[in-house]
């Protein structure tokens, strides 16, 4: 058994934490995927602009959100679907769990491939425990601190690309923001010669991160819930992440750019463009 040593008494149990996010990450992604193939049935609600929701969400938001009170009844929780009840002083919470039961859920809703269960873990403000299942390709990327990342039992690897024309770039977009906020970067990133690809799952584009897949990505304002275990994912593989917990990034969300350590720097630069650069 791990367990992390802490300036409190208290030792948190990674080990059991990891297996279980890996089991119910299975469990919930198994029964997003049956009510995939019954979605005609759902109703679907309105949330805002492009972003909707439907029982499917909330209800494997709740076998999530069951099994972890259930094995560590202390943990702090963070999902989606419940994030408007949420205290303000979660942060200083010395677990939190920080669950999307179905990243992609427009995807989901209309029937395309490209949607995922995703569940990070925060232990004293470090996300330790990245996992993303995609029940579609049964593809379970997993990752814990200072244990690499991987896919099933393969080690995960992110690209060593250098420009961006050596491969694809995933990027995200919400209208959360207004498109100026990302249109300048997406100029420059075809000006140099790359090309984007965004398939409306934030979390599953990380896990391609962490998979050498996709060479980075990027998104101007994302929720932690969508890219904690990404984050986690794409670090241990090897790759860079920026400091997305920075400003309450947990509960406001931030950018987030991830990418192989050689094209980080690079990507950076088309964010800032050229007048911003030392
Ligand atoms: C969205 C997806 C999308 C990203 C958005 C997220 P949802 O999550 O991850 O790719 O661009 O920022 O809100 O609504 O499908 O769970
Ligand atoms: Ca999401
Ligand atoms: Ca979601």
């Amino acid at each position: 058994m791990t367990v992390i040593e802490s300036p409190t008494p208290l030792s948190i149990d990674l080990d059991a934490r990891y297996t279980l996010a890996r089991a119910v990450a299975q469990q919930a992604g198994e029964r997003a995927l049956q009510m995939f193939r019954n979605r005609a049935a759902l109703e679907v609600e309105h949330k805002g602009l492009q972003d909707f929701v439907s029982i499917a969400d909330r209800d494997v938001e709740g076998i999530v959100r069951r099994a972890v009170s259930e094995a560590f009844p202390d943990d702090a929780f963070l999902g989606e679907e419940s994030a408007a009840g949420v205290s303000a002083t979660l942060s200083s919470e010395r677990v939190v769990w920080v669950v999307d039961p179905i990243d992609g859920t427009s995807c989901f809703l209309n029937g395309l491939y490209a949607w995922c269960v995703s569940i990070g873990i925060l232990v004293d403000g470090e996300p330790l425990i990245g996992v993303v299942f995609d029940p579609n390709s049964n593809e379970l990327f997993h990752a814990a601190r200072g244990r690499g990342a991987f896919v099933g039992e393969t080690p995960l690897n992110a690209s060593p690309s250098c420009h961006v024309r050596e491969g694809l770039l995933g990027v995200g977009f919400s209208h959360r923001l207004k498109p100026e906020a990302f249109m300048p970067f997406l100029g420059r990133l075809l000006g140099d010669g790359g090309m984007f690809i965004r398939n409306g799952s934030g979390a599953l584009m990380m896990a391609y991160v962490a998979a050498g897949r996709l060479i980075g990505y990027y998104e101007p304002h994302i929720n932690a819930w969508d890219c904690l275990a990404g984050i986690v994912l794409v670090r241990e593989a090897g790759g860079t992440v920026n400091d997305f917990l920075a400003n309450d990034g947990l509960l406001r969300g931030n950018p987030i750019m991830a990418a192989g350590q050689a094209l980080y720097p690079v990507l950076m630069t088309l964010v800032e463009g050229p007048g911003e650069q030392s």
